[in-house]
């Protein structure tokens, strides 16, 4: 079996995300513009922008992410890390690399004093959260969104 590696994704690394993104705004339905897409990817590669994607790596080639950003918290004096995006090709799942990618940020985490890492998925998501009951229970919050957009 092909080893796998993770790590941040770079400006060369555009396509192939691209493409990986596709696949995820797909699985959502999503059918966000262009221009949001473009402006992710800018955020992700900019430095100064606390966005950052690690990339899970097969044979060369990108075939997961995990996006997160990482905000300061009123509660704590260290941040937290958000993981807003996870995604694995559809060819390679079930390999472990989902739980790599977030094996990777909890190390990534605790070397640099996060205070947690948290990220939310809808209830049905049945495949993730087989994924995620690995690492803890969900917790009892729900959430109150306000769409503040046409
Ligand atoms: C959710 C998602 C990221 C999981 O990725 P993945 O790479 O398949 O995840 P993993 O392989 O790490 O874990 C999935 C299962 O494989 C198992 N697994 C882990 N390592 C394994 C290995 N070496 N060999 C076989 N199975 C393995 C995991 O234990 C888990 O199954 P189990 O709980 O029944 O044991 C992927 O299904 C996906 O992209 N889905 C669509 C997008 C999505 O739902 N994203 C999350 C939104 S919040």
């Amino acid at each position: 079996m092909s080893e796998i590696s993770i790590r941040a994704a770079a400006a060369d690394d555009k396509a192939d995300w691209l493409e990986l993104w596709q696949g995820y705004l797909t699985f959502y339905g999503s059918g966000i513009g262009r221009d949001v897409t473009e402006t992710t990817w800018s955020r992700i590669i900019d430095p100064v922008v606390p966005v950052f994607t690690r990339l899970a790596i097969v044979d060369d080639r990108p075939v997961g992410f995990a996006t997160c950003i990482l905000h300061p918290r009123t509660w704590a004096i260290e941040p937290a890390c958000y993981l807003e995006d996870l995604f694995v090709d559809d060819n390679h799942r079930g390999r472990g690399i989902g739980a790599r990618l977030i094996d990777d940020l909890i190390a990534m985490g605790r070397r640099d004093g996060w205070t947690n890492l948290y990220w939310h998925t809808n209830s049905d998501n049945e495949t993730a959260r087989r994924l995620y009951d690995h690492y803890d229970k969900a917790d009892d919050f729900v959430r109150y969104r306000l769409p503040l957009t046409p």
